[in-house]
């Protein structure tokens, strides 16, 4: 496996492997400083980020390496220049490609003409390095053994939602998304290939629109804002009322299990898809969460640069 481009590209005993040297560079951050020295990674990023972009950086300079960032507006590639030929520029400088962006297809494209690995920081349909980081916090918290445990999302079916439902099907999870029906629902296909991976790992796939329902006995309730990058304007007060029966209420936490955790991927907006009492309560492991990114992004960073993950 080259790159980590969707979710889906990541076998179980891939992502064992990533949690594992995750749980050491936690432990130790800088017990590998020589895998990236003299190397660069770059960070090319068409959306905001607070943190995926200084879990990057710290992971390219824990591993010894320099992390070159560039936005958006900054290549040549918003004037015409083809994702051909800047694969090839950005395989012969660095070492690595870490890339966030609108269309997946985008990214794939990257993926296929560079000969160095990439990486997606989150796309309009995937979001693969959170969630290595969110079940880096789940084991700590449960431990390996998770039969008759359920993994509940809540609210809009977007790029986390997918993630959430691969991921949950790689690990063997029962994983629930309760979102609408239609326009904020996950995405069919992906819907599809969730259920095929969790059919081949002893995991199941449930969707819902009754909140309670998949609250009910929970050990993880996830949910992620209700404005996503991208989303169009024009849309927010339709989707604000739709969303609204999903939000996570101290009372939708009331049916969760009784050793329950609350997570989201941040950026939170209290009031909107959490109670503020709820993020910032004593179920709520969001911190651990978001620190995690750098300890899993560098075990990816890691991996991928000695080759060693195999893909499914
Ligand atoms: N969770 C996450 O990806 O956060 P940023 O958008 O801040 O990187
Ligand atoms: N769904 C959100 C996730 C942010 C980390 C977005 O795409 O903006």
């Amino acid at each position: 496996m080259k790159d980590l481009l969707r979710t889906a590209d990541l076998s179980r005993d891939d992502v064992e492997l990533l949690l594992e040297t995750a749980a050491k560079f936690a432990a130790n951050p800088l017990s590998a400083p020589d895998q990236l020295r003299n190397k660069s990674v770059a960070i090319y990023m068409t959306k905001p980020s607070t943190r995926t972009r200084l879990a990057s950086e710290t992971a390219t300079a824990h591993l010894g390496g320099t992390p070159i960032f560039i936005r958006g507006d900054e290549l040549q590639l918003g004037r015409g220049e083809t994702i051909a030929d800047t694969a090839k520029i950005i395989s012969g400088f660095c070492d690595a490609l870490i890339i966030r962006t609108f269309k997946q297809s985008d990214v794939n494209e990257l993926g296929a003409n560079s000969t160095i690995p990439v990486i997606n920081a989150l796309t309009d349909d995937d979001h693969p390095t959170q969630l290595l980081a969110d079940w880096l916090t789940i084991r700590e918290v449960f431990g390996k053994d998770i039969s008759g445990r359920k993994f509940s999302y809540f609210g809009d079916g977007n790029n986390m939602t997918h993630a959430w439902l691969i991921m949950g099907a790689i690990m063997g999870a029962h994983v629930v998304a309760a979102t609408p029906d239609g326009k904020w629902a996950p995405d069919s296909n992906v819907v599809a290939e969730a259920k095929a991976i969790a059919n081949k790992n002893g995991g199941t796939i449930e969707l819902t629109n009754d909140p309670i329902a998949a609250a009910k006995d929970a050990s993880v309730i996830y949910t992620d804002v209700w404005m996503s990058m991208g989303d169009p304007e024009s849309e927010r007060n339709e989707k604000m009322k739709v969303l609204a029966p999903f939000a996570v209420t101290e009372s939708l936490m009331s049916h969760a299990a009784k050793d329950s955790i609350f997570m989201h991927c941040l950026p939170a907006h209290r009031g909107e898809e959490v109670e503020a009492s709820v993020i910032d309560g004593d179920k709520s492991v969001i911190w651990r969460e978001a620190f995690h990114r750098r300890t899993t992004i560098q075990a990816l960073l890691y991996h991928l640069t000695r080759g060693e993950l195999k893909g499914n």
